[in-house]
């Protein structure tokens, strides 16, 4: 047995235990049934400990979460006072809790334009389908039933309840699931490093534009009820659009009187070094807006749909045939959830970790920039606290990997052994840390990335899978 702060734990046993009865998400089940997964039992700022003892720095913050670092023990006060005085009272219609009134108000505060009304879930995925269900009623409402479809975009990823996983444009994920037919249609990813070799790069937005544009003639303006986006794509390979690229497809939506959703469950609550980045970065103030992660930092499951005013009004009137807005969940507007998301923005707020983010975040990614020199990684892009690297087998023809190489997982697993964790999706490693990483923090992944992906080269050369 071993000792991890002020606990020991059988990692044999829970181990095995988890092997044998918990079925992990986005899991390779090979993978699993051979190593199992590190038990993580302790995190304090932006370090995190395993059963073992061993320590991390969380490169990941959780996953894209935890952005006020880990082990608060205000968040733990906060917890156990609302523990003590109410965890939980339902909210429907007639009932409500302070925790969840004071939050509305706060995020209401928070968002741009008219998005004063919030729809608490639990997540991500929970808060798309609440968005896509709202837009589908307030179409049903004005009278319109075939307004309906929605566009995606290639390498979105918005989860992975039934509905959010059509959202999402990771097409791989599709393959043996069933998804809505015909209901969600996709665009390209403004994704410059793998743009359509014929483009240009300062003509690239016109060429997204222009691609949105026919979509929603082809499937004619009628017949569209919405357009989501994330403000970064994530999960898809940390996707910074060109310049321009929101306000045109938020004005091009506008003017087809199609409804915008900005999916803000990784870019809002500082990762961008603002709480909310639709505006205040990309210059647009959609007509919902997702929210999740960051705004509890992990430390509870907490999501929230902000909507607009505008329709607001429309699903608020009173109605004669289904009076009730049949749609809810028993942890809508937790009390203990909505209490902990307060404090987790008053912490911010007090600490100012946005304005770390603003500080160091060019810094993080010059720093990070420097890694491009290795004649296997692509690209570092990203913005803020919200990085990646791509690897490419061939950097003058951008060539990937095979996806047997499993280039990500490799370079992950060195780092690991030197104590950080990225988060390897496919070709990329991401970063994404808690907004408390210092220079230090910065300095000391960078040269442990450094040092794993020559350690992966080395591997290659050797294993004879690249020269
Ligand atoms: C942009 C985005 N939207 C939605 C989700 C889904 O959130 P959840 O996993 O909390 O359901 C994620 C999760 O990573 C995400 O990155």
């Amino acid at each position: 047995m071993a000792t991890t702060m002020d606990q020991r734990y059988d990692t044999q046993r829970l181990w095995q235990l988890d092997r044998d009865h918990v079925v992990h998400p986005y899991t390779n089940f090979d993978r699993f049934a051979r190593d199992g997964s590190t038990i993580y039992v302790a995190g304090k700022n932006h370090f995190v400990y395993d059963s073992e003892g061993r320590e991390y720095l969380d490169g990941i913050a959780g996953l894209w979460c935890v952005n006020i670092g880990h082990g608060r023990d205000e968040i733990a006060d906060c917890m156990a006072d609302q523990a003590r005085r109410l965890a939980y009272y339902n909210t429907f219609e007639d009932a409500t809790s302070a925790p969840a009134a004071l939050l509305a108000g706060k995020l209401s505060a928070l968002s741009p334009g008219s998005l004063r009304h919030v729809f608490y879930g639990t997540g991500g995925s929970m808060a798309n389908d609440t968005a896509i269900k709202i837009i589908h009623y307030y179409n049903n409402l004005l009278g319109r039933p075939r307004k309906k479809l929605i566009i995606s975009r290639n390498l979105a990823y918005h989860g992975s309840t039934y509905m959010a996983h059509a959202l999402t444009g990771i097409r791989p994920g599709h393959v043996g699931f069933d998804l809505p037919e015909n209901l969600v249609h996709y665009v390209s990813a403004p994704y410059d490093f793998r743009r359509p070799a014929h483009i240009e790069g300062e003509n690239f937005c016109d060429y997204l534009i222009d691609e949105l544009h026919h979509k929603i003639v082809e499937l004619g303006p009628e017949n569209v009820a919405c357009f989501i986006a994330e403000p970064i794509l994530g999960a898809g390979g940390v996707i910074v659009p060109p310049e321009g690229y929101h306000t045109r497809s938020f004005e091009l939506c506008r003017a087809n009187d199609i409804l915008y959703i900005s999916d803000e469950v990784v870019t809002a609550f500082g990762r961008l070094g603002e709480m909310v980045a639709s505006e205040s970065v990309f210059g647009i103030q959609p007509d919902l807006l997702v929210m999740a992660k960051g705004i509890s930092s992990g430390y509870v499951p907490l999501g929230a749909t902000m909507i607009s005013d505008e329709i607001y009004a429309v699903i608020s009137q009173p109605k004669v045939e289904n009076p009730y807005f049949s749609h809810g969940f028993t942890y809508s507007g937790h009390a203990l959830a909505c209490a902990v998301g307060l404090k987790n923005i008053e912490i911010m707020e007090r600490e100012d970790l946005c304005g770390n983010v603003r500080r160091l975040g060019s810094y993080f990614k010059t720093s990070l920039g420097l890694l491009a020199e290795s004649p296997i990684v692509g690209e570092v892009r990203g913005s803020h606290y919200m990085l990646c690297i791509e690897y490419v087998a061939d950097k003058a023809a951008k060539t990937p990997f095979d996806d047997a190489v499993a280039i990500g997982k490799r370079v992950g697993a060195h780092c690991k052994r030197r104590g950080l964790i990225v988060r390897p999706i496919g070709s990329f490693n991401v970063l994404s840390p808690p907004l408390t990483y210092d220079r230090e923090a910065i300095d000391r992944s960078v040269a442990i990335l450094a040092e794993s992906i020559e350690a992966t080269v080395a591997d290659l050369a050797r294993e004879g899978i690249w020269h």
